[in-house]
């Protein structure tokens, strides 16, 4: 047996400022009750002025350090999945390089939307299997709320999302037989599907500028989403990938104790419990209380079930997302 990857410590922070569907109401055309009845989101996080995606970041990276008992200097390496980063360059990683104080070692912002995380833990964990890196922490990070549109308007996109960060931090360790261990991670991606929820603007997509008044004016700077095929797609893909994953592991459903899913829409994650029979207390949520956190809602919940002991040592949990690219990714790991 060689060496593997196992995360030793995780840790989440959101913003303070609490929005509920109500307050939401008072900016646009919408009801607490379409809200909750359509996606299950009671309340989401958004920053108040001065806090930015590297301050949500830094948070939960202490936290994820703390949990596994190690400082910042014992890293060799930062992975951070965001789509919405603290600036166009360079990325946010390197603003959190910068806050933790940590030595020469490299960071990278990587960018596959809600599927980041698993493809940030798939990227660690092939830096780890190589023998290339030893202690490597992963961040999932997104401000959503100062890129959406709160008017009417871009009402579909806007009661979605929240801000929030999440983090791990993975280690090599020596492969043991029913040891902790990241077992499997399968990625995939659609590029055709592009532009079905995207934000196009600034892009360098255009020319001679990135943005110009024009495109604020056609409000080409807010995401845009076909919700019904985006939701059509996500319960398709999502077991199809839970189910490659599990396979590729010689796993059964019934092997797994908690499952783990993006947190876009509650309906999205009932459905696809349901075509897999999966009992709804083994599939926690928190999307009721702060919405789709794109990169950061699953290590987030995962934050929350290690600290509860919902998911103990021992335990086998998948972790499964789809999001913008299309992207869409599983991994199975035991505790
Ligand atoms: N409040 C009130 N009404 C709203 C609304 C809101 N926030 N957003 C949209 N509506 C209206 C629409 O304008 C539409 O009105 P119309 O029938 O008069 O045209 C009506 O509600 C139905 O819209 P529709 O988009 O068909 O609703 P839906 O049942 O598909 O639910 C979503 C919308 C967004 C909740 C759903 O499509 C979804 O969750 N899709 C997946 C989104 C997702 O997961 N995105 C992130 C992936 S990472």
């Amino acid at each position: 047996m060689g060496l593997h990857a196992k995360i030793t410590g995780t840790g989440m922070h959101v913003p303070e400022r609490v929005v509920t569907n109500d307050d939401l109401a008072r900016l646009m055309d919408t009801t607490d009750e379409w809200i909750l009845q359509r996606t299950g989101i009671r309340e989401r996080r958004h920053v108040t002025e001065g806090e930015t995606p590297v301050d949500l970041a830094q948070a939960a990276s202490e936290r994820a350090l703390e949990a596994a008992g190690r400082a910042a200097g014992d890293l060799d390496g930062i992975v951070l999945a965001t789509l919405s980063p603290e600036a166009d360059f360079p990325g946010t990683s390197f603003f959190l390089h910068d806050r933790l104080g940590v030595a020469e070692i490299p960071c990278f912002d990587l960018r596959a939307q809600c599927s980041g995380f698993l493809y940030a833990l798939a990227v660690a964990n092939g830096f780890i299997r190589s023998g290339a890196f030893r202690r490597l922490l992963v961040v999932g990070c997104e401000v959503h709320s100062t890129g959406i549109d709160l008017t009417t308007e871009g009402r579909d996109v806007a009661v979605l999302f929240g801000d929030g960060a999440g983090a791990v931090v993975v280690e090599a360790d020596e492969e043991k037989p029913d040891g902790p261990g990241i077992l499997e991670v399968r990625l995939h991606a659609q590029g055709r599907y592009a532009r079905k929820l995207w934000l196009e603007a600034p892009g360098s997509g255009f020319w001679p500028v990135r943005i110009t008044h024009e495109l604020i004016d056609e409000r080409r700077h807010f995401p845009r989403m076909d919700g019904r095929f985006v939701f059509k797609h996500a319960v398709t893909r999502m077991p199809e990938v839970l189910l490659e994953t599990l396979d590729a592991a010689s796993l059964k459903l019934e092997d797994v104790d908690l499952f783990l899913f993006h947190q876009a829409n509650l309906r999205i994650n009932e459905y696809v419990a349901q075509q897999l029979e999966i009992p709804a207390e083994r599939c926690p949520s928190n999307i009721e209380r702060y919405g789709n956190c794109s990169a950061a809602s699953i290590p987030m919940l995962l934050d929350e079930a290690v600290r509860s002991r919902r998911l103990r040592p021992g335990q086998l949990v998948s972790m499964t997302s789809f999001g913008s690219g299309f992207s869409w990714a599983s991994a199975v790991l035991r505790w």
